[in-house]
């Protein structure tokens, strides 16, 4: 293997650190933690595990978080309904209000997002943010795109005028990290491609990428042969996959052969311990930033 590993976790680590301290001068001047309401529909083993980890790590910083757990059978309006009692703070203040996504089939999972209010929309799903991110002003970055951007400042991976190649056209992933690497500024003035299910020559599109992004949730999609000698690989994707070796029978594995890419990337993001910690991480941080926004304290 030649390339260096991108370790999400470690980066996550130091970012708690200095979040712990912010936290704590929130909590000091407004003699509250700031607070997190996650709700949970249904008993996905995969959602129950994110908000097991969103839950541990906001109370590793002092962030008040609540996990709110609802039966599969819930319907568009009842979700909708308890959004907004959770937006009127009936069961205290909420900063943050968070759906755990994907919900059940036959709920409107629009509609239910669309009823978290945008001052604490920490996901940074809803139309405003989602308005203000593509206009160059962001105030919620959804968190595994602003994950992915630390990763590559912190690592001192240069964006500007390099071509970033981006699979994955999602509004969680894909669309806000094409807008932030094609913003202005540190971690942006990238060259952004975005490729999807129907991209032609997708091989061909990638191996011209400086900096490429998988983010489909397909094991296995990004190989040796799409990597340009030397790039940047960011793997997204996170995938359990059946492995009779591995404790519990399954292992996760993200989008990118990682064995065969480490040969030919200058760096590549791992899974576990990757993109994965750092969207916690950047979870953290809005939840602080909506609450701060709220008392009207500003970012600090
Ligand atoms: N499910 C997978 N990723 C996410 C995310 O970033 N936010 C929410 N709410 N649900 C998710």
């Amino acid at each position: 293997m030649t390339a260096r590993t991108l370790d999400g976790k470690a980066l996550a680590g130091r970012i708690e650190d200095s979040l712990r301290v912010e936290v704590e001068t929130f909590s000091r001047l407004e003699g509250r933690a700031p607070r997190l309401v996650v709700v949970l529909v249904g008993e996905m083993a995969a959602s129950a595990s994110y908000v097991k980890s969103k839950a541990s790590a906001a109370a590793r910083v002092g962030i008040d978080a609540e996990v709110v757990r609802v039966p599969a059978t819930a319907d568009t309006e009842a979700l909708v309904a308890l959004v907004g009692a959770l937006a009127r703070d009936e069961q205290g203040p909420a900063d943050g209000i968070l759906v755990q996504l994907p919900l059940p089939g036959h709920v409107d999972t629009q509609r239910v997002l669309d009823a978290v209010p945008a001052d604490r929309d920490v996901d940074g799903f809803h139309p405003e943010n989602a308005g203000l991110l593509s206009q160059g002003r962001p105030r919620f970055i959804p968190c595994t795109a602003a994950g992915v951007q630390r990763m590559l400042v912190d690592a001192g991976i240069e964006t500007a005028g390099k071509h970033a190649v981006i699979i994955g056209r999602s509004d969680i992933v894909g669309k806000p990290l094409a807008l932030l690497l094609a913003a202005r500024g540190t971690g942006g003035d990238a060259t952004v491609t975005i490729c999807h299910s129907r991209s032609e020559n997708l091989a061909a599109i990638c191996r011209q990428a400086d900096i490429l992004v998988a983010a489909v949730g397909k094991p296995g999609l990004v190989t040796a042969e799409m990597v340009k000698p030397g790039a940047a690989v960011i793997d997204v994707g996170i995938n359990r996959i059946a492995d009779p070796a591995a404790k519990g029978g399954s292992r996760l594995v993200g989008d990118v052969d990682f064995a065969s890419v480490a040969e030919v990337a200058g760096s590549v993001s791992p899974v576990p311990g990757g993109v994965g910690p750092l969207t916690v991480a950047m979870l953290l941080a809005n939840t602080l930033l909506a609450a701060e926004l709220r008392m009207g304290q500003g970012p600090r």
